[in-house]
């Protein structure tokens, strides 16, 4: 769990070229929906490459209180002993998902048609992020929920014992809010359907055929439809979980604006649900060659090799924030040392995030002398072209990570050191932060 140790202040400072080899961990979503399946399934199911961040963490915590067994066996080797579709036990104790998100709101999907009661919280973060657009469509199976002001944590949930399938349009683009619906739909007899307008990250549905369930995907004039059919046996599996393109994209973006760098990213997603921001930065004048395409882990990946290069402001399309939602924060510090402005519209969900993620960058971004605008959707950064970032101020990360791991990227090019007044949050997604960045050359130290 995050949040709740001494908060961690660190800074970073201009450094000379980066250059070696960038091994990201485990993909956190991956990693989060690997555990969850082999808790619902049937037998064992071996993963090997699992983040070992404290968002996962959490979640294994979880399902072993559900009642899977879940056993590390070496760093990123583990197994979950599953108790099949329906077959979750009800926890004794309140299950804290600590920093995550996707933990609280992928496990309340998949207890809400089990007859069975659990409460939920989590740390200071999580405690302030909307739980209604779960506990909206678990009520459609059935499920109650009683909640804080607003659908916050603490929240209990009350399982439905006899659910109905569901037909849900989510009303927001969230991978989080279609897997909880399509894990909700597991225990429920016949269809559930799952509409969105834009595609989201598709791990879940990958994961579930993979683990044996009938899942089809069609894009319809009313949005893409994903329909599951309901009580399946979900068989156990091995899972190799590929790494994480959301942290391959802090050594992408820290060699992209130190000058002379070149780095090799290697087994980085190209799942089209996930790499917006390297067609992003590609756009900006980015030197980022795609090597050794292949399949891991059942995911597209490729090897990247990224060069120091000299970046332009754009305007990045609306219609790619779902496949880059997590990387706009470390965009927003590239833009900064672009010339000319970069445009992020269409990005009002990340103002529910682990932070207000709009407004965290904005305040940070400006305490280091970058001019913005912000809206309601919108972020605007005036770019100060590669040497004229100033730096000097200290950016406030309200126990996000990925606030915190931009604001250090920032410092590695800027005039002078950039410090986050906590960084503890970056242990959530991406523990070896700071050894694999000091690698490669970066300076990033502890205050
Ligand atoms: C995630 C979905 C996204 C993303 C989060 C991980 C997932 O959240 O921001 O980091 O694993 O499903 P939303 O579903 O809220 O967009």
């Amino acid at each position: 769990m995050s949040g709740h140790g001494d908060p961690i202040r660190m800074s970073s400072q201009k450094c000379g070229p980066l250059s070696g080899v960038a091994e990201v961990p485990g993909d956190k979503s991956i990693s989060h929906r690997a555990l969850i399946l082999g808790a619902l399934s049937v037998g064992e199911t071996k993963i090997t490459g699992l983040l070992e961040g404290e968002d996962v963490l959490d979640t294994a915590k979880a399902m072993r209180a559900f009642g899977a067994t879940v056993t590390q066996h070496g760093p990123g080797e583990w197994s979950v002993q599953g108790v099949g579709v329906g077959g979750f036990a009800e926890p004794e104790q309140v299950i804290d998902c600590g920093n995550s998100g996707t933990g609280v709101r992928l496990i309340m999907g998949c207890m809400a048609t089990s007859d069975i009661t659990a409460t939920f919280t989590g740390d200071g973060s999580l405690r302030k992020r909307p739980m209604g657009r779960v506990t909206d469509p678990i009520a459609l199976f059935g499920a109650q929920s009683y909640g804080r002001k607003g659908g916050r944590l603490p929240m209990t949930v009350v399982g439905a014992a006899d659910p109905a399938p569901v037909t849900y349009t989510t009303p927001m683009a969230s991978a989080q809010v279609k897997s909880a619906v399509l894990l909700a739909g597991l225990n429920a007899p016949g269809q559930t359907v799952v509409i969105e307008k834009v595609a989201t990250r598709d791990h879940t549905e990958r994961m579930l055929r993979g683990f044996g369930a009938d899942v089809t995907v069609e894009d319809t004039p009313e949005g893409h439809k994903i329909t599951l059919q309901g009580r399946p046996e979900l068989v156990a599996q091995t899972v190799a979980v590929p790494r994480d393109p959301s942290s391959a994209a802090f050594p992408v973006c820290a060699a992209l604006i130190v000058p002379g760098s070149d780095i090799m990213v290697p087994g980085v997603s190209q799942n089209p649900t996930r790499n917006g921001l390297f067609t992003t930065l590609k756009e900006m004048g980015g030197d980022i060659e795609f090597l050794n395409e292949r399949e891991e882990g059942g995911e597209p990946v490729a090897d990247l090799r990224v060069r120091h290069s000299v970046l332009h402001g754009i305007e990045v399309p609306e219609e790619r924030a779902a496949s880059m939602i997590d990387e706009y924060p470390v965009l927003s510090v590239v833009a900064a040392f672009a010339t000319g402005t970069t445009v992020m519209k269409g990005v009002h969900e990340l103002r529910v995030k682990e932070s207000d993620r709009i407004d965290a960058m904005a305040r940070g971004l400006e305490a280091n002398g970058v001019s913005i605008e912000e809206d309601e959707d919108t972020l605007i950064v005036h770019g100060m072209g590669q040497d004229g970032v100033p730096g000097g101020g200290v950016a406030a990360t309200h126990l996000d990570h990925r606030i915190a791991m931009s604001f250090m990227i920032m410092g590695l090019a800027a005039q002078k050191p950039v410090s986050v007044d906590d960084g503890s949050p970056i242990a959530t997604s991406f523990p070896i932060f700071e050894p694999l960045l000091n690698g490669l050359g970066a300076k990033i130290t502890r205050d």
